[in-house]
């Protein structure tokens, strides 16, 4: 028989075969990775490849004689149902007649990178813990009797040399249905190439996983593509709980003083996921069945109420997580109306206090793979802090209070249209300029008085808040102490006496939005308890340079980083190398629901992450004495005076 030879691209991979021999066949026995839901008969599509050089007639096999043909019917028929460029072909269909280079692109691949767009994050390998297989399954024979399941075990081995699956009773309750609705031909979904979890008769290529954040304020979800890697919809609320308590430890009260509380909470967070789905679902056109796989992060606390387990013991000493390792459950099982079988998992905890929220950051950060010593600061009400490279991690929590969020501040708010969000101080004159969400423009610019006439200027948000007692800090209206400078209020009528002690005045309207002597206190409060909680870390680690600091959360990704740095926040560090890692939380559970091995990745690295709890430190006190000043009473920033 005549050879061919075939040379695969971007792999270089090559060999010769046959003459006939369907390039999808070449490919698997080289080891080239083309993707595939129907096992090479021209019904899903995903094989497709590009011919580089060479020529390459349009020639087919015959189905049953195996005799190669000018025309193929399967091909044609895929191009006019699903339509596909000129220069492609169905790999399973067109076969070798010369010898050829064939460009596999990156959408055909198995496992392709899912492009993430910062640069100092690595792309996620496509490798969803669900996926589909296409097979016919042998009609049943009464005189050579066996189950249709035996049958579809053996056919599932044969074409696609899947070996002991095992089939959840719900699939066994509709399969004899399924094949014959069929005609002996079904689509089933895999889990982790163990369990059979769905069934369709027929051929069937749709799969969307839902990736979703539980935060203690809002809950968010991503609904993926399980075939491109692509977030298809996204869709936030508010986390329903609140109205048991604003805060992680009242939720935990909550529970103590009301019998039956965290069942009421448990409800209240399933309830807002199903909405979730629902809302991404319509938006994107799909049907909530075609749910096969969802993934969540949430601090301890979150995760415990979200799969249904009493949290009393997250709210003393010694903190003990019911379960430290990842979880894998039926989606059913936590009453979420996905596919009836669709599965779930949900990150580890790190501790009592870092939760699966800081594993799915870093599963985003990858502090662990780097050689840079890596701060990756996650702020809310308490700040998760992660500091190490591939050699050794620490984590810890500190309680930064609400006050970064914009709380326990005389005007702040949370980031909303009408929040002020920037600032700059002029410092001869002392004079404000800002700008509000939800406007482009600066308070001093032309059109401002109009363009916020709508959401008005309602108050300070976290960032804000940060930006105003930074600059009021470089106009020296602040002293290093934090003190509001009453001795400027001779420079400036924006400084006002405010009883025993003063105020600037940012915005003088209504409401009028000022700056009080509190409101420094408790950034001060909060910024401390974060520094001192990195400071504990790099003690342990015996580190004086950060390289790079990666900050998470809503908060982390609105503030300017080098204002962060202005008020000791975080400890000096090239400016340049300190990035906003937007909701690594989030990012982490798309990465875990695309990726499988990222699952094992991430409970192995938390098995080996050290945990430090603030709390039982005996330095914790004094560093956050000394980081009380502004930017701190002893350390320096060498990198901020550039
Ligand atoms: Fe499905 Fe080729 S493998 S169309």
């Amino acid at each position: 028989i005549d050879q061919a030879l075939v040379v695969f691209t971007p792999s270089g991979k090559r060999g010769r075969f046959p003459v006939g021999t369907p390039l999808l066949k070449a490919a698997q026995s080289l080891g080239v990775d083309i993707d595939s839901v129907c096992g090479g008969r021209g019904l899903c599509g995903r094989c497709q490849v590009v011919v580089g050089t060479g020529e390459f007639a349009k020639h087919g096999i015959t189905s049953r004689t195996n005799h190669v043909s000018d025309w193929n019917k399967i091909e044609e028929r895929y191009k006019s149902k699903r339509g596909m460029q000129d220069d492609r072909r169905l790999s399973c269909q067109a076969v070798l007649v010369k010898d050829v280079v064939i460009d596999v692109p990156e959408a055909s691949q198995v496992h392709k990178q899912v492009v993430r767009k910062r640069a100092e994050v690595r792309d996620i390998e496509l490798d969803p813990a669900i996926r589909l297989h296409y097979v016919v399954v042998q009609e049943p024979d009464m005189h050579n009797p066996s189950g249709d399941l035996e049958r579809l075990l053996a056919a599932l081995e044969d074409q696609w040399g899947l070996t002991a699956l095992e089939a959840d009773l719900r699939i066994l309750q509709n399969l004899q249905q399924s094949l014959r609705a069929g005609n002996w031909r079904i689509t089933v979904a895999v889990h982790r190439g163990q369990v059979i979890t769905a069934i369709w008769p027929g051929f069937h290529d749709r799969s969307y996983g839902l990736a979703v954040d539980i935060g203690s304020t809002t809950v968010a979800a991503h609904l993926c593509d399980l075939a491109s890697g692509e977030v298809i919809a996204s869709s936030g609320l508010m986390n329903p709980q609140i109205r048991f308590g604003e805060d992680l430890m009242s939720r935990v009260s909550y529970v103590m003083m009301n019998p039956g509380g965290d069942r009421e909470m448990t409800d209240a967070v399933r309830r807002a996921i199903n909405e979730l789905a629902d809302a991404v679902c319509e938006e994107s056109g799909i049907d909530r069945e075609e749910i096969l796989n969802a993934t969540f992060v949430g601090n301890p606390v979150m995760h415990h109420l979200l799969i249904g387990i009493d949290p009393t013991e997250l709210g003393g000493a010694p903190f003990a997580l019911a379960a430290n390792s990842g979880i894998t459950l039926w989606a059913s099982q936590l009453d979420l109306r996905f596919h009836p079988n669709a599965r779930v998992y949900v990150l580890p905890c790190i501790a009592g206090h870092v939760g699966a929220d800081t594993a799915g950051v870093i599963l985003s950060e990858t502090p662990h793979l780097t050689e840079k010593m890596t701060l990756v600061v996650d702020v809310g009400t308490n700040a998760e802090i992660i500091l190490g490279n591939r050699d050794r991690l620490l984590a810890c929590s500190s309680p930064t209070g609400p006050a970064f969020e914009g709380a326990q501040i005389s005007c702040g708010q949370r980031a909303a249209p009408g929040a002020i969000e920037r600032v700059r101080i002029d410092p001869e004159t002392l004079e404000p300029r800002f700008k509000v969400i939800g406007s482009e423009l600066w308070s001093d610019e032309e059109g401002f008085v109009e363009e916020t006439r709508k959401t008005g200027i309602t108050g300070i948000c976290g960032s804000g808040i940060i930006e105003v007692l930074a600059e009021m800090f470089l106009a020296g209206i602040l002293a290093q102490d934090g003190t509001i400078d009453g001795t400027a209020a001779s420079r400036s009528p924006r400084i006002q006496p405010d009883g025993r002690t003063f105020s600037y005045l940012v915005h003088d309207g209504t409401p009028e939005i000022r700056i009080v002597q509190n409101d420094v206190r408790a950034i001060q409060l909060g910024k401390a308890a974060l520094y001192a909680g990195i400071r504990l870390l790099m003690d342990r680690l015996g580190v004086e340079q950060i390289e790079q600091i990666m900050l998470a959360g809503a908060f982390g990704s609105h503030i300017d980083t080098k204002y962060a740095m202005v008020l000791g926040m975080i400890p000096d560090c090239p400016l340049e190398n300190v990035y906003s890692a937007g909701n690594a939380a989030g990012t982490g559970a798309r990465i875990a629901l695309l990726n499988q091995n990222a699952r094992d990745d991430i409970e192995e690295v938390i098995r080996q992450v050290e945990k430090i709890e603030t709390a039982v430190e005996p330095n914790f006190q004094a560093h956050f004495v000394e980081a009380m000043g502004l930017p701190h009473s002893s350390a320096s920033f060498p990198n901020l005076s550039k």
